[in-house]
């Protein structure tokens, strides 16, 4: 039993991280969810983030149906947002960490809240994955998942008996990156890709919205599934389609160029967007120009930037040109939410800023990873059918809760 976990494990270190399922309609479904915030220190934030985008680069490779979209409702724990996602039938409930940045679904990350499959439910495979910062394997399964009003048939999830690496109370992943990155997580049929059930959504498309967190955690997340939620953005969605760049062409990446106040710091690159990564990553040069230009110092304690009130005073915006559109990083919209300092190992009074370094120069792996961070200030879609992501301005993107 243990060998043949060790070699899922062996087999599955080139997969990466976890798709979800989804199911097809005629209108959108939406889904509300939460930001939990780790407890664990704002040090440990930055290796995560550094850790996940190491295994995204190095690990880059190449139902039923419904009417209407779906909105689902999140919980912003501040290192991810967790959605309530039913499997089987009846449903059971558990708490998953919505991820662009991997394809593969499962539970049983949290032993206090195992999953027992019908063994009717299992299909003689395993599934596994190594994540950035954990990993787990188990027998593969299929069965009904349900995610507030959409339900999808016969998704194939992990039902994990290994696991570590993720915070209490999170039951496991609800990936919903691009079906490719599931090759490789099965065994043993390696080759094999796992249907998400992305192309049965309506519009086959689903959006986010997610807003800074002045609490841990905080409902302030809502995913929707085969439609866009107009209340939540303001002005029009600026489309870019997915880049041709490998590696961030493996999954929701795009082409975008930055500047800093009226300092440019990159011309043009080819990045992701990433609802699992927690903060704003930076290719270590373009990092560094940043870093100059804002003044901020490396705290040790949490790996973060820290600025003095003056500097903060004098920052200026973090602009991410996409599809021809400028969008604005304001002063506050780069600094962790103070009142939440001690949730990343940080102390009250100081001033974080939440872009970090990725460790790899640019034009090597990816320049740059719009997290959590950007999108709590910027609505996003992530249109499967036309290979296209598509962003724009929300009532928070000037917002000073930070
Ligand atoms: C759910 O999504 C739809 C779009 O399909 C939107 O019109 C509606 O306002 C959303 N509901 C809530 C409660 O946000
Ligand atoms: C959000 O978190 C609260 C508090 O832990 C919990 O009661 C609730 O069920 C969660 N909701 C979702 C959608 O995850």
């Amino acid at each position: 039993m243990l060998s043949l976990y060790l070699l899922t494990l062996a087999i599955c270190a080139v997969a990466v991280v976890a798709s979800p399922p989804v199911v097809r309609r005629n209108s959108p479904i939406t889904l509300p969810f939460a930001k939990v915030i780790s407890t664990t220190g704002t040090r440990s934030i930055v290796e995560r983030d550094r850790t996940r985008y190491n295994a995204l680069r190095a690990q880059a490779k190449t139902t039923t149906s419904q009417d209407q979209a779906t909105n689902a409702s999140a919980n912003n724990t501040l290192v991810s947002y967790v959605i309530n996602v039913g499997v089987g039938s009846p449903p059971e409930l558990f708490n998953l960490i919505i991820d662009t940045g991997s394809s593969n679904t499962w539970v049983g990350a949290d032993i206090t809240h195992p999953y027992v499959p019908p063994f009717s439910s299992l299909t003689g495979e395993t599934m596994g994955a190594v994540y950035g910062s954990g990993q787990f394997s188990g027998p593969a399964v299929k069965v009904d998942i349900t995610i507030g009003s959409l339900q999808v048939s016969d998704q194939i999830i992990g039902s994990a008996v290994e696991a570590f690496g993720f915070n209490d109370g999170v039951d496991g992943i609800l990936g919903i990156g691009p079906t490719g990155l599931t090759k490789g997580s099965l065994f043993p049929d390696e080759s094999a890709t796992i249907p998400t059930g992305n192309n049965l959504i309506p519009e086959h498309l689903f959006a986010v919205s997610f807003e800074p967190a002045t609490s841990n955690p905080e409902l302030n997340g809502e995913l929707t599934f085969g439609g866009i939620d107009d209340s939540k953005f303001t002005g029009s969605i600026t489309y870019t389609p997915i880049t041709s760049t490998s590696p961030a062409s493996q999954y929701w990446g795009i082409d975008q160029s930055i500047s800093y106040g009226t300092t440019a710091i990159l011309s043009q690159g080819s990045g992701i967007v990433d609802t699992g990564t927690s903060l704003i990553g930076l290719a270590s040069d373009l990092f560094s120009v940043y870093q100059t230009a804002t003044g901020g110092i490396l705290d040790p304690a949490t790996g973060l930037l820290t600025v003095t009130e003056e500097q903060y005073a004098n920052l200026g915006d973090l602009t991410f040109t996409i599809g021809g559109t400028d969008f604005d990083l304001t002063p506050n919209a780069q600094i962790w939410p103070r009142s939440l300092n001690s949730a990343i190992g940080g102390e009250s009074g100081i001033i974080y800023l939440v872009v970090i370094n990725l460790g790899t120069p640019s034009g090597f792996d990816m320049d740059f990873i719009n997290g959590q961070a950007f999108l709590e200030r910027f609505y996003s879609v992530f249109d499967t059918a036309n290979s296209q992501v598509g962003i724009a301005t929300t009532p928070f993107t000037n917002a000073e809760t930070n």
